[in-house]
Protein backbone atom coordinates (compact mmCIF):
# COMPACT_ATOMS: atom_id res chain seq x y z
CA UNK A 1 0.00 0.00 0.00
CA UNK A 2 1.23 3.29 -0.64
CA UNK A 3 0.35 6.40 1.71
CA UNK A 4 -0.48 9.35 2.39
CA UNK A 5 -1.26 11.34 5.21
CA UNK A 6 -5.03 10.17 5.43
CA UNK A 7 -5.04 7.91 2.79
CA UNK A 8 -3.90 4.99 1.24
CA UNK A 9 -3.49 3.33 -2.33
CA UNK A 10 -4.17 -0.30 -2.47
CA UNK A 11 -5.42 -2.87 -5.17
CA UNK A 12 -9.01 -3.28 -6.20
CA UNK A 13 -10.68 -5.50 -4.57
CA UNK A 14 -13.43 -7.19 -6.06
CA UNK A 15 -15.85 -6.02 -3.19
CA UNK A 16 -14.85 -2.48 -4.28
CA UNK A 17 -16.08 -2.45 -7.47
CA UNK A 18 -20.17 -2.84 -6.30
CA UNK A 19 -19.81 0.21 -4.35
CA UNK A 20 -17.79 2.07 -7.22
CA UNK A 21 -20.24 1.06 -9.47
CA UNK A 22 -23.40 1.97 -7.40
CA UNK A 23 -21.81 5.17 -5.59
CA UNK A 24 -19.67 7.04 -7.88
CA UNK A 25 -20.37 5.61 -11.53
CA UNK A 26 -23.91 5.28 -11.60
CA UNK A 27 -24.30 8.69 -10.72
CA UNK A 28 -24.12 10.00 -14.27
CA UNK A 29 -24.02 13.65 -14.10
CA UNK A 30 -20.45 13.45 -12.08
CA UNK A 31 -19.45 10.49 -14.68
CA UNK A 32 -19.61 12.61 -17.47
CA UNK A 33 -17.60 15.21 -15.88
CA UNK A 34 -14.88 13.05 -14.50
CA UNK A 35 -14.83 11.26 -17.43
CA UNK A 36 -13.58 11.92 -20.71
CA UNK A 37 -15.84 8.33 -22.33
CA UNK A 38 -19.51 8.31 -22.64
CA UNK A 39 -21.36 6.80 -19.72
CA UNK A 40 -23.27 3.98 -20.64
CA UNK A 41 -24.82 1.42 -18.03
CA UNK A 42 -22.50 -1.24 -16.64
CA UNK A 43 -23.98 -4.65 -15.25
CA UNK A 44 -23.05 -6.09 -11.96
CA UNK A 45 -19.76 -7.95 -12.23
CA UNK A 46 -18.71 -6.06 -14.59
CA UNK A 47 -15.22 -6.03 -16.08
CA UNK A 48 -15.07 -2.69 -17.87
CA UNK A 49 -11.35 -1.11 -16.89
CA UNK A 50 -13.02 2.42 -15.55
CA UNK A 51 -13.60 -0.13 -12.31
CA UNK A 52 -12.45 -3.60 -12.68
CA UNK A 53 -8.95 -4.18 -13.15
CA UNK A 54 -6.63 -5.28 -16.05
CA UNK A 55 -3.58 -6.69 -14.78
CA UNK A 56 -2.26 -6.99 -18.46
CA UNK A 57 -2.41 -3.60 -19.25
CA UNK A 58 0.43 -1.68 -18.80
CA UNK A 59 -0.40 1.93 -19.68
CA UNK A 60 -3.07 2.04 -16.97
CA UNK A 61 -2.69 1.19 -13.09
CA UNK A 62 -5.61 1.84 -11.05
CA UNK A 63 -6.04 1.72 -7.40
CA UNK A 64 -8.78 1.97 -4.85
CA UNK A 65 -8.14 5.18 -2.07
CA UNK A 66 -8.92 3.85 1.01
CA UNK A 67 -8.68 5.42 4.52
CA UNK A 68 -5.78 4.87 6.44
CA UNK A 69 -7.01 4.96 9.60
CA UNK A 70 -10.21 1.36 9.52
CA UNK A 71 -9.57 1.11 6.02
CA UNK A 72 -12.85 2.80 4.43
CA UNK A 73 -13.14 2.56 1.00
CA UNK A 74 -13.10 6.34 -0.53
CA UNK A 75 -12.78 6.46 -4.31
CA UNK A 76 -10.38 5.48 -7.34
CA UNK A 77 -7.20 6.95 -8.55
CA UNK A 78 -5.49 6.41 -11.66
CA UNK A 79 -2.26 7.14 -13.59
CA UNK A 80 -3.24 6.55 -16.99
CA UNK A 81 -1.87 7.14 -20.67
CA UNK A 82 1.53 6.14 -19.45
CA UNK A 83 4.41 6.32 -21.85
CA UNK A 84 7.90 5.18 -20.60
CA UNK A 85 9.43 6.71 -23.60
CA UNK A 86 8.72 9.59 -22.89
CA UNK A 87 8.14 9.45 -18.98
CA UNK A 88 4.95 10.79 -18.91
CA UNK A 89 1.52 10.06 -17.64
CA UNK A 90 -1.93 11.59 -16.80
CA UNK A 91 -3.30 11.36 -13.15
CA UNK A 92 -7.42 10.93 -12.76
CA UNK A 93 -8.99 10.34 -9.35
CA UNK A 94 -12.78 10.27 -8.03
CA UNK A 95 -14.53 10.56 -4.60
CA UNK A 96 -17.31 8.49 -3.40
CA UNK A 97 -19.50 11.99 -2.77
CA UNK A 98 -19.80 11.77 1.39
CA UNK A 99 -15.75 11.59 1.30
CA UNK A 100 -15.25 15.05 -0.31
CA UNK A 101 -14.16 18.23 1.03
CA UNK A 102 -12.08 16.56 3.92
CA UNK A 103 -8.51 17.17 2.28
CA UNK A 104 -8.42 13.57 0.67
CA UNK A 105 -8.52 14.43 -3.10
CA UNK A 106 -5.64 17.03 -2.02
CA UNK A 107 -3.47 13.51 -0.36
CA UNK A 108 -4.68 11.43 -3.12
CA UNK A 109 -2.62 13.62 -6.03
CA UNK A 110 0.04 13.54 -3.66
CA UNK A 111 0.40 9.77 -3.36
CA UNK A 112 -0.25 9.30 -7.17
CA UNK A 113 2.66 11.77 -7.24
CA UNK A 114 4.72 9.93 -5.58
CA UNK A 115 4.14 6.23 -7.71
CA UNK A 116 4.11 8.63 -10.68
CA UNK A 117 7.66 10.26 -9.85
CA UNK A 118 9.33 7.62 -7.35
CA UNK A 119 7.96 4.26 -7.83
CA UNK A 120 7.50 4.56 -11.86
CA UNK A 121 10.40 7.26 -12.64
CA UNK A 122 8.71 9.52 -14.51
CA UNK A 123 9.43 12.85 -15.64
CA UNK A 124 6.37 14.27 -16.00
CA UNK A 125 2.54 13.57 -14.80
CA UNK A 126 -0.70 15.84 -16.01
CA UNK A 127 -4.29 16.48 -15.03
CA UNK A 128 -7.03 17.63 -17.69
CA UNK A 129 -10.00 18.80 -15.66
CA UNK A 130 -13.24 20.66 -16.12
CA UNK A 131 -12.49 24.42 -15.77
CA UNK A 132 -15.10 24.73 -13.23
CA UNK A 133 -13.95 22.11 -11.34
CA UNK A 134 -12.32 24.18 -7.79
CA UNK A 135 -12.40 21.06 -5.99
CA UNK A 136 -9.54 19.29 -8.40
CA UNK A 137 -7.86 22.28 -9.93
CA UNK A 138 -6.87 22.99 -5.93
CA UNK A 139 -6.13 19.45 -5.14
CA UNK A 140 -3.91 19.88 -8.33
CA UNK A 141 -1.89 23.56 -6.78
CA UNK A 142 -1.98 22.30 -3.20
CA UNK A 143 0.56 19.63 -4.73
CA UNK A 144 2.64 21.78 -7.18
CA UNK A 145 0.83 21.06 -10.21
CA UNK A 146 0.57 24.76 -12.26
CA UNK A 147 -1.80 25.73 -14.74
CA UNK A 148 -0.48 25.01 -18.44
CA UNK A 149 -3.26 25.92 -20.38
CA UNK A 150 -7.04 25.83 -21.46
CA UNK A 151 -7.94 23.54 -24.41
CA UNK A 152 -11.26 25.02 -25.25
CA UNK A 153 -14.99 23.28 -25.44
CA UNK A 154 -12.48 20.23 -25.89
CA UNK A 155 -15.62 18.51 -23.16
CA UNK A 156 -19.18 17.21 -24.18
CA UNK A 157 -20.83 16.89 -21.21
CA UNK A 158 -24.51 16.57 -20.49
CA UNK A 159 -25.61 18.25 -23.54
CA UNK A 160 -22.75 21.40 -23.47
CA UNK A 161 -19.33 21.51 -24.63
CA UNK A 162 -16.84 22.78 -21.75
CA UNK A 163 -13.61 24.01 -21.70
CA UNK A 164 -10.72 21.96 -19.74
CA UNK A 165 -7.37 23.19 -17.93
CA UNK A 166 -4.49 20.88 -18.36
CA UNK A 167 -1.93 21.06 -15.63
CA UNK A 168 1.33 19.68 -15.08
CA UNK A 169 4.10 18.84 -12.90
CA UNK A 170 7.80 17.91 -13.84
CA UNK A 171 9.70 15.56 -11.24
CA UNK A 172 12.33 17.93 -10.84
CA UNK A 173 9.96 20.32 -9.16
CA UNK A 174 7.97 17.89 -7.68
CA UNK A 175 11.23 16.67 -5.62
CA UNK A 176 12.05 20.79 -4.89
CA UNK A 177 8.86 21.26 -3.32
CA UNK A 178 9.29 17.73 -1.57
C1 LIG B 1 -12.13 16.52 -7.35
C2 LIG B 1 -11.96 15.71 -6.06
C3 LIG B 1 -11.09 14.49 -6.33
C4 LIG B 1 -11.28 16.60 -5.01
O1 LIG B 1 -11.15 15.89 -3.81
P1 LIG B 1 -11.67 16.51 -2.42
O2 LIG B 1 -11.27 15.58 -1.36
O3 LIG B 1 -13.10 16.85 -2.56
O4 LIG B 1 -10.79 17.84 -2.34
P2 LIG B 1 -10.03 18.41 -1.07
O5 LIG B 1 -10.90 18.23 0.15
O6 LIG B 1 -8.65 17.90 -1.05
O7 LIG B 1 -10.06 19.97 -1.40
C5 LIG B 1 -9.17 20.57 -2.28
C6 LIG B 1 -9.46 22.05 -2.32
O8 LIG B 1 -10.70 22.26 -3.04
C7 LIG B 1 -11.60 23.00 -2.23
N1 LIG B 1 -12.92 22.45 -2.51
C8 LIG B 1 -13.40 21.24 -2.15
N2 LIG B 1 -14.65 21.08 -2.61
C9 LIG B 1 -14.96 22.24 -3.27
C10 LIG B 1 -16.10 22.68 -3.99
N3 LIG B 1 -17.18 21.90 -4.11
N4 LIG B 1 -16.07 23.93 -4.56
C11 LIG B 1 -14.97 24.69 -4.44
N5 LIG B 1 -13.84 24.31 -3.80
C12 LIG B 1 -13.85 23.10 -3.21
C13 LIG B 1 -11.17 22.75 -0.79
O9 LIG B 1 -11.58 23.80 0.06
C14 LIG B 1 -9.67 22.71 -0.95
O10 LIG B 1 -9.18 24.03 -1.13
P3 LIG B 1 -7.86 24.55 -0.39
O11 LIG B 1 -6.80 23.54 -0.65
O12 LIG B 1 -7.62 25.88 -1.01
O13 LIG B 1 -8.23 24.59 1.05
C15 LIG B 1 -13.36 15.23 -5.51
O14 LIG B 1 -14.13 16.35 -5.17
C16 LIG B 1 -14.12 14.35 -6.48
O15 LIG B 1 -13.93 13.15 -6.48
N6 LIG B 1 -14.98 14.95 -7.33
C17 LIG B 1 -15.78 14.21 -8.31
C18 LIG B 1 -14.92 13.51 -9.37
C19 LIG B 1 -13.99 14.47 -10.08
O16 LIG B 1 -14.34 15.60 -10.39
N7 LIG B 1 -12.78 13.97 -10.36
C20 LIG B 1 -11.75 14.73 -11.06
C21 LIG B 1 -11.85 14.47 -12.52
S1 LIG B 1 -10.47 15.21 -13.38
Amino acid sequence: MLRGTKIGLRARHDDDVPVLLAELYNDVDNSARADGRPWRPLPPGTKDPRLAVDESEDQYVSFSVVELEGGTLLGTATLWGIDTHNRTAHVGLGLLPSCRGNGYGTDTVAALCCYGFTVRGLNRLQIETLADNYAMLRAAENNGFVREGVTRSSAWVMGQFMDEVVLGQLAGEWKAKG
